[in-house]
């Protein structure tokens, strides 16, 4: 059998990892453990109505808005349902933030964690069979257990995040997460519904030949991303842009890349939300040994203000991201 670097064999089950790695902390409670478990069954239940979509009566508009005053897709609402249910019962998570609820969800407050997550990254891609995914972060709240959650282990910088990581439901659907040490990715299998170690610690090449940007916004960037633009194009880099975070992140990490979502003429603070898009692929990125700025500041340093707080992104292999910052300066 094929040993990764850690030590466990490639094709180890999610849940033995977890478990070696909690073993690893004498005084761990197994409440973060949990809480990984309980995430990934969300994503496997979401995993088969993504695959089902066509056939089923949950693809296409909901008719409703979100809090951002995006359409929602029947996916995000379902996608949004499965986490909330599956992280009630696993009474690990005291509270909520989720691209799809105005405000915070109180959960157990006996509980030490909060979780922040877009359910479901890349809603326009639901209905045409491209990749898709959820995000998730997760941080160790600082009032104590058993009191109301309040504001500030809501609104924490990235830097706070204890744990954070992305399904993909792409060609395989993947669950890639870190703790603070190393990124790890495993496999779904469906035949066996386990996820299984498939790239034991992923990291980001230091430079790449990939940009991925949404160039039909050119004429609304500012002067130093186009010239930025302009430079990719004259390395001949190449363009990629699926138009799903988590899919374009994934591919730039494994291959070499930058991913950049920079403010607009029509959405001055960016797209991309700092809670529950932004951090979260932050710290993997860093994890992975690569580099996540919004441009003037290191993502995981900007204090948060708000729930659904938006930021300029620009993220993936570390010279890229030099290259780029220095095109700001
Ligand atoms: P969501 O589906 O959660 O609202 O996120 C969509 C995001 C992100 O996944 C993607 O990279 C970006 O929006 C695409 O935006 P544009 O269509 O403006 O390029
Ligand atoms: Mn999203
Ligand atoms: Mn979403």
């Amino acid at each position: 059998m094929n040993k990764s670097n850690l030590g466990l064999p490639i094709g180890t089950t999610l849940d033995r990892f977890i478990k070696r790695n909690q073993d690893e902390f004498p005084y761990a409670t197994g409440e973060l453990s949990q809480l990984v478990r309980d995430i990934a069954l969300a994503g496997k239940i979401i995993n088969r109505e993504v695959n089902q979509s066509g056939l089923l009566d949950i693809s296409g508009g909901f008719g409703e808005k979100n809090v951002q005053g995006e359409d929602q897709q029947k996916l995000d609402v379902i996608a949004n349902i499965r986490f909330i249910r599956a992280l009630t019962n696993g009474g690990e998570v005291c509270a909520i933030v989720s691209e799809e609820d105005e405000e915070v969800i109180n959960l157990n407050p006996q509980s030490r964690y909060v979780v922040c997550m877009d359910p479901l990254d890349g809603s326009s891609n639901i209905d045409v069979n491209v990749s898709i995914g959820t995000i998730f972060s997760i941080y160790r709240r600082k009032s104590p257990s058993g009191g109301p959650v309040q504001m500030e282990d809501i609104l924490q910088k990235g830097s706070e995040q204890v744990a954070a990581g992305y399904i993909l439901y792409g060609s395989s659907t993947m669950m890639v997460y870190t703790t603070g040490h190393g990124v790890h990715g495993f496999t779904y299998e469906p035949s066996l519904g386990e996820y299984l170690l498939s790239h034991d610690i992923m990291k980001c090449p230091v430079d790449g030949k990939i940009y991925s940007v949404n160039e039909g916004s050119y004429n609304l960037f500012d002067q130093h991303v186009m010239d930025y633009i302009e430079y990719c194009r004259g390395q001949h880099y190449s363009a990629r842009y699926i138009g799903s975070l988590v899919a374009d992140f994934h591919r730039n990490m494994l291959k070499g890349g930058i991913y950049m979502y920079p403010k607009t003429a029509k959405a001055p603070e960016g797209k991309l939300r700092l809670l529950y898009e932004c951090n979260a692929l932050a710290l993997i990125a860093e994890q992975a040994g690569g580099r996540a700025t919004d441009g003037h500041q290191r993502i995981l340093d900007i204090e948060p203000k708000a729930l659904h707080q938006r930021s300029p992104l620009y993220i993936g292999s570390k010279s890229m991201v030099d290259k780029m910052e220095s095109f700001v300066k």
